[in-house]
Parts: structure tokens; C-alpha cells; sequence
């Protein structure tokens, strides 16, 4: 059943998404790919706004028929014409969940103490009764698993965080699914921009952006879900500090569940491609997340610390003691790099004032102040946390490494955030909607320098192979 998409704020930049459910698109391709493992077979006859009949009812979506099918506007969207054979139904999403959870001793062990079972029980049940949101996942399984096992992450942190919360029962089950489905925009963006290995160009960006729009649209249209949900999938790379996408709202204009969400699926790829891959564990996550909570709902934040730092995890030690002198050395110098590049950027940015009326502008500015606060904060930048790394070094303060590598954690953060600007400026460099001469070549020429400073630190990041930034483009 299908009901009226809701209207989105007109101000949205990602409106003009080329995304049209009625127009055979990629997720055709997904199909198609599908069947050959679980057979996807027309419940009707899929017919073009022609009457020509494309695949008759009972027949399998094939590699050719999806060729056909790409590009050409249906009487009914493709999704509404299929099932698929031996999907992910209720209860074996219970079963994946349950399988991620046993491989992972930290996860499993907070599962146990906050008894989940029931909870998730309940919520796989509720996943149960909705048949398009059991295609769309059943295709995410089986086209991009990767996502698939980051969703049902997200899902169950989103659920634990809503229940520490104590939102009711309706909430719990609404941030769940969305928290599921956030990302199945993602089976309608151009597999050749998801699975680029090198920088995005802008409009790329642009592009695997829509994935949050194309998730609303998809979601709101489902008879019976609540339109929290949708909502939620619509915001959940909005930030509260006003720098996330597709509108770059701000707390005030912000729901809870999204935010949920946003901080779930941020905490989950800052573990899965940060930390895990070098060994290192989830209570890493928590200075960075610390470096970040602006960004989210302050009560959001509180209550995922807490539930981080009851869950007794190890020291993370990833240095070593007789690596520790060296590892400082090179965390001084990178701190200085870090520094002098943060000052560049504060005298780039502040010297434009605030009457320039450039909207675009302004958000850049704000990213920067954003950034400014965090490190503030932090005391990262302060003299004296230099002299206390000097200090560590020369007595071999044993007992502080590990707030050694905290340390560098934030600091990984704060570069991380850096490029994050530096990628924004650039989009808006090359957007051409700078009208005043003398900002665009002061922000080419900071373009410039940045891409020079790039090549000349590269060396130095690659020294602390375990501990290097793996951020990919999609997840942050
Ligand atoms: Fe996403």
C-alpha cells in the first residue's frame, strides 16, 4: 500500500534528487543480481507508462529484463511488482542480529547486562509486518552485506540508547527501524560512486548524499509506519551544530530519533573503520565521540558514554610502553602541523568578517567556530599539553599512556575534522556561488597550500601505521 510522500522543505539542496520511484533505476540492477541467488519474481505483470509489457507476472527478474527496465517509467514502481523468494524475514533478522552480537565479546556482554533479548524480540517481530521494508533489507543483505551488518549495529545501539532513555515503546520501535533502514537510499546511488576508492568530486558528493532523501521517500510512502521513521532516515546525517546534510539543520529544528540514529551509525563506523581494523577497542570511541559532542544531543551523548564506560573494557595499550617515547615524539610534531594548519584556516576564515551576505559562507564560517569550540575545549592546542607529553616522555609516566593515546585520539579528530572543512571549502570553491573575487582566490590559494601540506605530512602520518585515519567517505 502506498501513500502520499509528505512535501520536504524547499530549501532542501538535495530536492532535485533525479530519484523518481516510478523510473527503473540501479536497485532494478540489485534485483536482478538478487536472483540469482533468491529467485525475484514479478507478482504482476510490470508493464511501461505505454502498457508495453516488460515481465509478466510469475517471471524472474533477469539481467536483460533489468536492462530493460533501467531508465524506463513503470506504471508502478519496480518494488511494488516483486517478491523476493526466502527473504529476510523476522526471524532470521533476529538470528543475524544475534550473530553479530556473539562476534563481538564487548557487545555481547553490554546485550546481556542491559537483557535485551526480549526488547529486540519485540522489535524483529514489528520488522515482521511490514513487507517492503523486509525487501529492502533482504537486497541490502545480499548486494552491499558491509551495510547490512553496520545497520544491524546501528539498529541495536539506537534501541539501547532509546531505552536508557526511557522513551516509550512506540519511540524504542520507531528508532529502531529507522535506524535499520537509514541507509537503503543507498541501493538507488550509482554503485560506481559508493564503491570509488578515490576522492569523490563534488558532484559525487552531491550525489551519494541523495541517499537520505531517497530513504524518506521510500519510507514515508509505507502504509502504516510511523512517519517518525522517515523523519528520522531524512535527518540522520544532520548535525546539531547546523554542519550536516541534506539541510544542515540545527538542534532546535532537529528530532530526537534522527539524532539517535546520527549518533549510533557515527559511533559505529568511527569503530569499524577506525579502530577495529588496527585491534583497538570500542572505549576508544569515547574521546572521540567527546571531541564531537556538539554535534549531537548533549543527553544522547551522556547516556552512550555512560553506556560505554560501564561495560568494563580493557585499556587500550595499542602502543606500547617501549614504543611510547617515539609514538610522543612524533604526536608533538604532529600536534604543531595540526596547530599551524588550524591557525591558517582561523586567519583565512575570520578575515572575511560577517557582512559579506554569502550565505554558503556563513555555514563554512560556522563549521570553523564549531571546530574552534571543540578544540578549545579539548585544551589540545594548549602549551602546557605539550610539556606534560614532554614530561610522559622523559619519566616514562607508565600510568598515563593510556590518556597518552586518548590524547592522540582527539587529535586524530581534530584532523579529521580539518580535511572534513578543507573538503567543504573546496565544494564551495569549485560551486561557483562565490561572487566576490577576493575571497575565491584567497580560498583557491588556502586550497592550494593545503594540498602541498598534504604531500609534505604524508610521511609523517604513515609512521603510526595502527592508529591512521581510515575515515571513508561515507560513514563519517
Ligand atoms: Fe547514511
Amino acid at each position: 500500500m502506498l501513500r502520499e510522500s509528505p512535501p520536504l522543505n524547499s530549501n532542501n539542496p538535495l530536492i532535485g534528487t533525479k530519484y523518481d520511484p516510478l523510473v527503473g533505476d540501479v536497485y532494478t540492477l540489485h534485483l536482478a543480481r538478487v536472483n540469482e541467488r533468491r529467485p525475484v519474481i514479478a507478482s504482476e505483470n510490470i508493464c511501461d507508462t505505454q502498457g508495453r509489457l516488460l515481465l509478466q507476472k510469475g517471471a524472474p527478474v533477469t539481467g536483460a529484463t533489468a536492462q530493460e527496465i533501467v531508465d524506463t517509467k513503470l506504471l508502478l514502481p519496480i518494488e511494488h511488482s516483486i517478491v523476493i523468494d526466502n527473504e529476510i524475514d523476522g526471524n532470521q533478522l533476529e538470528k543475524d542480529f544475534i550473530a553479530v552480537m556473539r562476534g563481538d565479546d564487548i557487545l555481547h556482554s553490554i546485550h546481556d547486562r542491559y537483557s535485551l533479548d526480549t526488547l529486540l524480540h519485540q522489535q524483529c517481530s514489528s520488522y515482521q509486518s511490514y513487507p517492503l521494508l523486509r525487501q529492502k533489507i533482504t537486497v541490502l543483505a545480499e548486494r552491499m552485506p558491509e551495510t547490512y551488518n553496520r545497520s544491524l549495529y546501528c539498529a541495536w545501539l539506537a534501541m539501547l540508547i532509546a531505552k536508557e532513555m526511557r522513551l516509550p515503546r512506540q519511540e524504542i520501535n520507531a528508532v529502531f527501524l529507522g535506524a535499520l533502514c537509514h541507509d537503503i537510499g543507498m541501493l538507488h546511488v550509482n554503485p560506481q560512486v559508493l564503491g570509488k576508492s578515490d576522492a569523490l568530486t563534488a558532484e559525487e558528493w552531491r550525489e551519494l548524499q541523495t541517499h537520505v532523501v531517497i530513504g524518506q521517500k521510500i519510507l514515508a510512502c509505507i502504509d502504516g509506519l510511523p512517519s517518525q521513521v522517515s523523519l528520522a532516515v531524512l535527518e540522520h546525517h544532520e548535525r546539531c551544530d547546523g554542519t550536516g546534510y541534506p539541510s544542515g539543520k540545527v538542534e532546535s529544528e532537529l528530532s530526537l530519533l534522527g539524532q539517535i540514529i546520527a549518533l549510533a551509525d557515527s559511533v559505529i563506523a568511527v569503530y569499524h573503520n577506525r579502530f577495529k581494523p588496527h585491534g583497538r577497542s570500542w572505549r576508544d570511541v569515547i574521546p572521540v565521540i567527546q571531541m564531537n559532542n556538539q554535534a549531537y544531543f548533549y543527553r544522547n551523548f551522556e547516556i552512550l558514554t555512560t553506556i560505554l564506560r560501564r561495560s568494563e573494557m580493557p585499556q587500550p595499550g595499542v602502543v606500547g610502553g617501549d614504543g611510547m617515547p617515539d609514538f610522543i615524539e612524533k604526536f608533538i610534531q604532529q600536534q604543531g602541523d595540526m596547530k599551524a594548519r588550524f591557525k591558517r584556516f582561523e586567519k583565512l576564515l575570520l578575515s572575511f568578517g560577517y557582512t559579506h551576505g554569502d550565505r554558503k559562507l556563513h555555514a563554512l564560517q560556522n563549521v570553523f567556530l564549531h571546530i574552534a569550540t571543540s578544540i578549545n575545549g579539548s585544551g589540545i592546542f594548549q602549551n602546557n599539553y605539550g610539556e606534560w607529553l614532554e614530561q610522559v616522555k622523559s619519566k616514562c609516566l607508565s600510568q598515563t599512556y593510556s590518556e597518552v593515546e586518548d590524547a592522540y585520539l582527539m587529535l586524530e579528530e581534530v584532523s579529521f575534522h580539518l580535511q572534513r572543512l578543507n573538503r567543504m571549502i573546496q565544494i564551495y570553491a569549485s560551486s561557483g556561488s562565490c561572487k566576490d573575487k577576493a575571497i575565491q582566490e584567497a580560498l583557491e590559494a588556502e586550497l592550494e597550500k593545503e594540498s602541498q601540506d598534504d604531500r609534505v605530512d604524508a610521511p609523517i602520518r604513515n609512521i603510526h601505521t595502527r592508529l591512521d585515519d581510515e575515515e571513508t567517505l561515507i560513514t563519517e
